[in-house]
Parts: structure tokens; C-alpha cells; sequence
């Protein structure tokens, strides 16, 4: 059936603008921080606010009958991504940023068809920063199209990474730090360096803008990456698995294990995956 993917898209990217308005006005005092798996995995009111205004936003204009909706503050364990077409929605990525005020936070809304993403919109209100994209016909930030990547970098060693740390602690936590120094240290795929933001959807959009070559990350859910991945195929980049692996087919949205990678990187994606260090997810 014909979704109407344009008409979608004009609405969420003003609804993203709204949400992050909230998230602004809401910034000037963080309170009611809570803690979930640990004292780095954190939730305020405001993530539940937003999200609660998201969700009841887009179920009146887009009747449960015909679509399904998945929050980050609303999941629980069990709930199943299925084919059916599906709202995908972080209200606050980064929320570590946003309570410090560190600027990197985003709301993130994607929606989902067969599990694959096809409308994607990620708003950055400390930034103003409205990146968006539509399968099939194009990514715009700020209402401008993204250029097509068109550089391909052909070596590990002239590529800038995004990686992040997560709130994971244990194994985890060792096998990314392992694989970080050795992609800092090793002369035979000394990267030009590493970067982390803090918000998994803006690492998306910084690959899908040209501003780094490939992001890395063990941990994050579909609803951190949703609106990203749109973006970023939009723009020419694509999503390979975290892991090393046999293929460089896209592991998906709910797989965890993300390496997205600007254009055509293969030679690229191999050399990573040498570095990196086995884990468990
Ligand atoms: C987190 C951020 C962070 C990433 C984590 C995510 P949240 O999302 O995107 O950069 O490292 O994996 O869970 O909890 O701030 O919405």
C-alpha cells in the first residue's frame, strides 16, 4: 500500500522541531534523573515527557491500526519489531549530553517497513540541526539536500572514527577499549583519530554528512539507530556488521552491532574488522 512516506516526513521533521523545543526549555533544569542498568544509563522526565507528546502526536494522526510504535522509554523486554509499518522513536538521544548540556543530544523518530527503515528524522535542538531523509528520494539537513557521498576513503589509516563508550561496563566495555587503542596505537591501522559524541543517531548523521568516515558501536537499539540509518543510506553510506564477519551484508536495525560506513568501503570495513576484538553482545 502506498504509505504516503512524503506526507509522513513533512510531518515528523515540525514534530521533531516541537519536541525539541521541549527539550530546551526543559534543559534549563534537569531534575528527576534516574538510574537504569547503572549510574551511566540514565532517564529524566523529560525523555518520558517527550515521548509520551511523540507517541500520542503520532498515533492521532497515524491510527494504531495502521502503524505500531516502539519508544525507548516505553519498551519492555519482549516487545517484538515486526514487518509491520513501525514508529521508532529515541525522544532524547543522549541523555547523558543532556543533562550536562553537552550539545550533541537529538530527538530521533524513524519509521520502519519490513524492519528496514524508509522516513528518518533526527533533530539536534542545541545545534539546530534537522537532519531527515526519505527512501528512494533523498536526505536533507535543514531542509537542504545532503550531498551524495562521493569520497571513498581507501585506507584505514586516513579515516576519521566515531566510536562510543555506552553504559555497558564488563567484557563489553574491555573488548571496545581494546579495539580503540589498537586502532590509536597500531602503526598497521593507526586511524587518524577518534571521536565520540554521545548521541548514537548524530554519529549516523555526521557519517551520512561526510564529517567522519565510519562509526563504530557494540550496544545501541533500534531506536538509537532507526532515523540515523535512513540517513545515512539516503546519502550513500551504508551499515555493515560490528563484528567481523563473512559478508558485508547489513546485520539490521535490531543486530547491535553497527559499523556504518560512508560510500563504498569494503577494503575499508575488512582492515576494521582485523582490529577489532571479540565480544559477546
Ligand atoms: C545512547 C547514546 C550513546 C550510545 C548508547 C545509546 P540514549 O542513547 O546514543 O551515544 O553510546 O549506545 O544507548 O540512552 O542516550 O538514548
Amino acid at each position: 500500500a502506498d504509505l504516503g512516506l512524503r506526507e509522513i516526513h513533512d510531518y515528523l521533521v515540525p514534530l521533531a522541531r516541537e519536541a525539541g523545543e521541549i527539550i530546551l526549555q526543559a534543559a534549563q533544569s534537569v531534575s528527576s534523573i534516574v538510574e537504569k542498568q547503572n549510574s551511566t544509563d540514565l532517564v529524566t522526565e523529560t525523555d518520558q515527557y517527550v515521548e509520551a507528546f511523540l507517541k500520542n502526536r503520532l498515533l492521532q494522526k497515524f491510527p494504531l491500526i495502521s502503524f505500531a510504535f516502539i519508544g525507548e522509554e516505553s519498551y519492555s523486554a519482549g516487545v517484538q519489531l515486526t514487518d509491520d509499518p513501525t514508529f521508532i522513536v529515541d525522544p532524547i538521544d543522549g541523555t547523558l549530553n543532556f543533562i550536562h548540556g553537552f550539545p550533541f543530544v537529538a530527538c530521533s523518530i524513524g519509521l520502519a517497513v519490513n524492519k528496514t527503515p524508509v522516513v528518518g528524522v533526527v533533530y539536534a535542538p542545541f545545534l539546530d540541526k534537522c537532519y531527515s531523509a526519505i527512501a528512494g528520494e533523498g536526505s536533507w539537513v535543514n531542509e537542504k539536500p545532503l550531498p551524495r557521498i562521493k569520497r571513498t576513503t581507501s585506507t584505514l589509516q586516513q579515516c576519521l572514527v566515531i566510536s562510543e563508550f555506552g553504559s555497558d561496563r564488563g567484557p563489553k566495555l574491555d573488548a571496545k577499549c581494546e579495539t580503540l587503542k589498537g586502532l590509536l596505537a597500531e602503526k598497521k591501522a593507526m586511524v587518524r583519530g577518534v571521536r565520540a559524541t554521545g548521541s548514537a543517531a548524530l554519529n549516523f548523521c555526521l557519517v551520512a554528512e561526510g564529517c567522519a568516515d565510519l562509526y563504530w558501536e557494540l550496544g545501541p537499539w533500534m531506536w538509537d539507530v532507526c532515523a540515523g540509518y535512513a540517513i545515512l543510506y539516503e546519502a550513500g553510506g551504508k551499515v555493515v556488521d560490528g563484528l567481523p564477519c563473512q559478508s558485508f551484508e547489513d546485520p539490521g536495525i535490531e543486530s547491535r552491532r553497527f559499523l556504518a560506513v560512508r560510500g563504498d568501503m569494503d577494503s575499508v570495513v575488512k582492515e576494521f574488522w582485523e582490529m577489532i576484538q571479540q565480544v559477546e553482545i
